[in-house]
């Protein structure tokens, strides 16, 4: 039957469905109407012509032919008139619905993130006392992270096992520990450490070690260093800065207790313990019954860090410390999982709004 049909029409046919779902609203599909089956100049109307001049033979097939496309174009174009005047109506009565005199929702405003703040708040503790923020890179070079430090060729610390070195450049790594920014800090100043009287700074930043994720542990996490260098500094002067610090963050009944550790890059190094804040050191799950919760590593520079970064340690002594800003985190919002603080759940997030 469609070879009674001239090509241009059957082509009509063909881009019908087409155009049919391309009519947004009524007054286009309104045109289309007009085109497939308006009274004049249609497709439709010049299939009649058609049929009026066809040879007597032709004309029932031609006439069922023309009848069957026309019948899908009218039920083509109903269906879409409906679901068209259904959306207008839908439209009209939610644009009803819309009060211009309400005020605009409030937009969801964005704030630091819970370790960013407490961050913040070390730093804020100490920034009267006269110390500033330095930073270094997290992807740091063998010499800052450990050879500065007086850590040993043998020492553990610097096998692959518990480091992260890059496939590209073996010489390169994550910074374990942020110590490695006493290092650079200490090399910058040397040369006029005199003039400025000495140094004191916190670094806060990431570091990296090969550790599993569970809730205690993660291959990333937060560390604030802290360092003074001056003249006849003593243990003394690491435990009342500590004191101090401490109180002002965990409560001003907090006390602290000193036990001796090794680091490679202090002596004599010590690690601080602070009388547990949640139970009043009466012993509890956090502090796991001993009253007592160990913050930080710390201890007096070792006469090594101050000769390799060029100053002589005949003359200068200070301090320095590192804390893991995670268990600080944990314990002071009785978060019994480090991974929450990652994952990023809103909840987590808005719930630990009380951290400051
Ligand atoms: N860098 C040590 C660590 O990551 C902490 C520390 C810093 C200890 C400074 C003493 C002095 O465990």
């Amino acid at each position: 039957m469609d070879q009674l049909l001239p090509t241009e029409i059957i082509e009509a046919g063909g881009a019908f469905p087409e155009a049919l779902a391309a009519c947004g609203d009524l007054d286009a599909l309104l045109r289309l109407k007009g085109a497939y089956i308006g009274r004049e100049g249609s497709h439709a109307a010049r299939l009649m012509d058609l049929l009026k001049t066809a040879p007597k033979e032709q004309k029932r097939d031609l006439g069922a032919a023309i009848n069957a496309l026309k019948q899908q174009w009218e039920e083509g174009l109903k269906a879409r008139q409906a679901e068209l005047e259904t959306a207008k109506k839908t439209r009209a009565a939610q644009a009803s619905q819309w009060d211009p005199t309400l005020p605009p929702p409030v937009p969801v405003r964005g704030a630091l993130h819970p370790l960013n703040r407490l961050m913040d708040r070390l730093v804020d503790v100490f920034r009267p006392l006269g110390f500033h923020v330095e930073e270094g890179p997290e992807v740091e070079t063998e010499a800052h992270n450990f050879d500065g430090l007086n850590i040993p060729e043998d020492h553990p610390a610097k096998a692959s096992s518990d480091t992260f070195y890059l496939a590209a450049h073996p010489e390169l790594l994550l910074r374990t520990h942020t110590s490695p920014v006493q290092v650079r800090t200490l090399l910058r100043v040397a040369p006029e450490l005199a003039k400025r009287g000495g140094i004191r700074f916190l670094a806060p930043g990431r570091v990296y070690r090969k550790d599993e994720i569970d809730p205690t542990h993660s291959p990333m996490f937060h560390q604030v260093e802290g360092m003074l260098v001056g003249h006849g500094i003593g243990m003394q002067h690491l435990k009342g800065t500590l004191e101090y610090a401490l109180r002002a963050l965990f409560g001003p009944h907090t006390e602290i207790r000193l036990r001796p550790s090794y680091f490679p890059f202090v002596e004599p190094g010590c690690e601080v313990d602070v009388s547990c804040p949640l139970c009043a050191a009466k012993g509890c799950r956090v502090c796991k019954g001993s009253g007592w919760v160990e913050i930080l590593g710390a201890g007096l520079i070792h006469p090594n860090v101050l000769a390799y970064a060029g100053i002589d340690p005949a003359e200068w002594s200070g301090w320095a410390f590192g804390m893991g800003v995670e268990r600080m985190a944990m314990m002071l919002s009785q978060t019994p999982d480090l991974r929450l603080f990652f994952e990023n759940d809103q909840r987590f997030l808005q719930a630990m709004g009380g951290l400051d």
